[in-house]
């Protein structure tokens, strides 16, 4: 398939892996790659610039596809060396960054003097237009139903995707609750130009994670996940558990006037707990709604595969069927034997 995703890129399918905190390694970023996506390693997993560096030669050894590297800049009372992270990424080699989080102005000028291709995520029109305006080269577009931070506008995809085709001029990527061809076709549809997965990718096998989060995905439904972090303006979607009943129920003690502090043992510094030890209760992790379309652990290719397979018979017979005539014919061809 070709979009202006797949062209901007250099990539097969429009179909991209998300950065994702302890989950997005060399190993998923390589294997979505290797499938015709584009993977993309967390960078602020890694502890040091210099361990990212390790870990893109690492993705290198493991694919010669394009692959990126997630930066997300967050409010944080320490804030990471940004820019020495932002170096070893430009001299790894890698030419495809997605920002997230805050605005990524400042970063914007060396990765433009670097030839990267820059995706910023985010979760409103008006900040996808401000990142067009930066010189961005694409948005990532995050609906409501999404896993992690969904902003506060809470806008679902059905009508946050027609308003960025309305308004943006760059190519845009579909974030959220996406799981399979219906949602690309959907997504297309509705003007987006790929998709982004980050739940889905959990439950692969090469998701570099503990089983009983792949397992607690299959579990779950559409109906298990939770904001927290809602009265700090700094809402994150995560699945529900312990940590999560426990962080509702003091957000609702203090009415609204919790503090970081006060959530802090359940939200902060947790992810190696659940991801690589699968304490899945030790505290609050991030998960989309489509945990509720979740119900295999297939490899990364049978996953893109399928994906690509179904969303060809999904438009070539249902979709031009309904319009009857010749396509019906075509669509006739394309019956699995
Ligand atoms: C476990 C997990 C960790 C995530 N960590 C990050 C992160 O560190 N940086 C980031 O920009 N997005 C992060 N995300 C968001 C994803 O990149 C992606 O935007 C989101 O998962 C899309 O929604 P979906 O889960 O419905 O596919 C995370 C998502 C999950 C599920």
């Amino acid at each position: 398939m070709k979009t202006r995703i797949t062209e901007l890129l250099g990539i097969e399918h429009p179909i991209v892996q998300g950065g994702m905190h302890y989950v997005g390694f060399a190993e998923l970023a390589a294997a979505v790659s290797n499938a015709g996506g584009l993977g993309i390693i967390t960078g602020l997993t890694q502890k040091t610039p210099d361990l990212l560096a390790k870990e893109i030669a690492r993705c290198r050894g493991m694919t010669d596809k394009p692959f990126g590297v997630n930066m997300s800049f967050l409010p944080s009372f320490n804030p990471p060396p940004y820019m020495e992270y932002i170096s070893a990424i430009i001299d790894g080699g890698v030419k495809i960054v997605e920002t997230a989080g805050s605005n990524p102005e400042r970063y914007i000028p060396a990765l433009k003097s670097a030839n990267t291709v820059v995706i910023h995520k985010c979760t409103s029109v008006r900040h996808s237009l401000k990142a067009e305006k930066l010189g961005c080269d694409a948005v990532s577009v995050d609906g409501f139903e999404c896993g992690g931070h969904p902003g506060e506008d809470d806008i679902p995809n059905m009508i946050l995707l027609p308003r960025a085709a309305d308004e943006l001029k760059i190519p845009f990527i579909a974030s959220g609750g996406m799981a399979d061809a219906r949602s690309l076709v959907a997504a297309l549809a509705l003007g987006a130009d790929g998709i982004n997965m980050g739940t889905r990718f959990m439950a692969t096998k090469e998701a570099p994670i503990h089983d009983n989060v792949k397992q607690a995905l299959l579990a779950a439904s559409e109906l298990d996940t939770r904001l927290v972090m809602r009265p700090l303006r700094n809402s994150v979607r995560v699945l529900k558990n312990k940590a999560a009943d426990i962080v509702l129920e003091i957000e609702r003690e203090k009415q609204g006037a919790v503090t970081i502090e006060e959530l802090h043992e359940h939200v902060g510094g947790v992810y190696p707990k659940v991801m690589l030890e699968g304490l899945v209760d030790r505290g609050v992790w991030s998960c989309g709604m489509v945990a509720g379309l979740i119900h295999d652990i297939p490899s990364v290719k049978e996953l893109v595969d399928r994906i690509m397979t179904d969303a060809e018979r999904l438009v070539r017979q249902r979709l031009e069927g309904f319009f009857g005539g010749k396509s019906t014919k075509l669509a006739a061809n394309l019956e699995p034997a």
